[in-house]
């Protein structure tokens, strides 16, 4: 056994990402796979970013400069603030990591919600703080009064997704005012919103209303879904300029390379194409619900770029039979829920080939 690791690190977990293409080529003999468990957008790259990125290979002995400035200001200009209410990091899972690092101690305690994405968990561990999960209702929405029931004068980050991942869900926008307002003194809300471009804005909470009144609100993005380039690793938050020089300080310097950046500038410059991409995934996304439910499945609102339902058979079954026709989805097991599967939105012809996959599984099964 290696000596010296931090003890915080024997209450973590690492990691599960969704299954590989190359593992699930190799491992089942297949010559194509469609990869539908990540939540990765399969029209991207988009041909804008496709061609800044090339272009910035010829610059990759240098460190990061224009774009890293240029697209915080480009982020400050969409959110209605300054550059220097805007940092970045390599993804909005570094992002969080290092928001977890900028505030958490030994003792503080953070609240997650219980079915969600599980980084939130870990990155607060490994920094000492106690977890307290708080689970979702029975309707898979995140209710925010039960996080306000969970208050204590240790709690110093509230970690919250929405739209959620994996139910798709979003919180009721007209409970934040209150619940904001109801924070202790040293607490801060996270609000992960790296699928909020798939939900009608209308659904989601003004965060930025809240960051500018000076409220401890920090809101997260990512380039990884709607804009296409989960493998540039871009990810951003928006919040008071003090706590961006705060988190400035802890996190890494040059926290973000300059292909994924020279991707992020020229998508946030030319967005026709995210647009066009994501309204059809959106639209996608209710025919899928709707076909899903025809054959027997119960398919619920999802306001994120997968869909997530319930099927009569047992899902991790079910994820291994279509891993064998070369589709990986992702069974939910691991968030208690046995049943029910979280498929990403392809293209229309992969979102056609894996409903078509899974009738054939379920009439089979029956
Ligand atoms: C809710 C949520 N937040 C953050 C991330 C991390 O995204 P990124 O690729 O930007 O690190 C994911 C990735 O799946 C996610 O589902």
């Amino acid at each position: 056994m290696v000596k010296g690791i931090r003890k915080e690190a024997f209450d973590c977990e690492k990691y599960v990402s969704g299954k590989s293409m190359d593992e699930v080529m190799s491992e089942y003999g297949l010559s194509s796979v469609i990869k539908l468990g990540s939540n990765e957008n399969q029209y991207g790259p988009y041909q804008c970013a496709l061609e800044a990125m090339r272009s910035e290979v010829e610059r990759l002995n240098i460190y990061p400069e224009k774009n890293y400035i240029r697209l915080k200001e480009l982020v400050g200009e969409k959110m209605g603030v300054d550059g220097n209410w805007v940092s970045l990091g390599h993804g909005a899972g570094n992002v969080l990591d290092s928001v977890a690092k900028t505030l958490l101690e030994d003792g503080d305690e953070v609240l997650v919600p219980k079915e969600s994405y599980r980084l939130y968990r870990e990155i607060s561990k490994i920094m000492g703080a106690k977890v307290v999960e708080v689970p979702l209702k029975e309707n898979y929405t995140i209710d925010l009064a039960d996080y306000k029931a969970a208050f204590t004068d240790k709690t110093k980050i509230v970690w919250i997704c929405n739209p959620n991942n994996p139910t798709g869900s979003v919180i009721d926008k007209n409970t934040f005012d209150d619940f904001v307002d109801a924070m202790p003194e040293n607490c801060w809300l996270v609000i992960d919103e790296a699928y909020a471009e798939f939900c009608d804005k209308d659904l989601l909470p003004d965060a930025m209303r809240y960051i500018r009144a000076g409220k401890n609100v920090i809101d997260i993005h990512t380039f990884s879904k709607y804009y296409g380039i989960a493998g540039g690793r871009i990810g951003y938050l928006v919040a008071n300029p003090e706590f961006v020089n705060w988190y400035d300080t802890v996190s890494e310097p040059f926290n973000a390379n300059r292909i994924g950046l020279a991707g992020a500038v020229a998508l946030m410059e030319n967005p026709e194409e995210c647009k066009k991409y994501g309204e059809l995934m959106m639209k996608d996304r209710e025919w899928m619900n709707d076909e899903l439910d025809k054959m027997g499945c119960t398919s619920y609102p999802s306001y994120a770029n997968f869909v997530f339902f319930s099927t009569p058979y047992d899902a991790g079954e079910i994820g291994e039979k279509l891993l064998k026709k070369g589709i990986i989805v992702r069974p939910c097991g691991g968030w208690g829920y046995d049943k029910h599967l979280r498929v990403s939105i392809g293209t229309t012809e992969q979102n056609k080939e894996f409903l078509k996959e899974l009738k054939n599984i379920m009439d089979s099964m029956k």
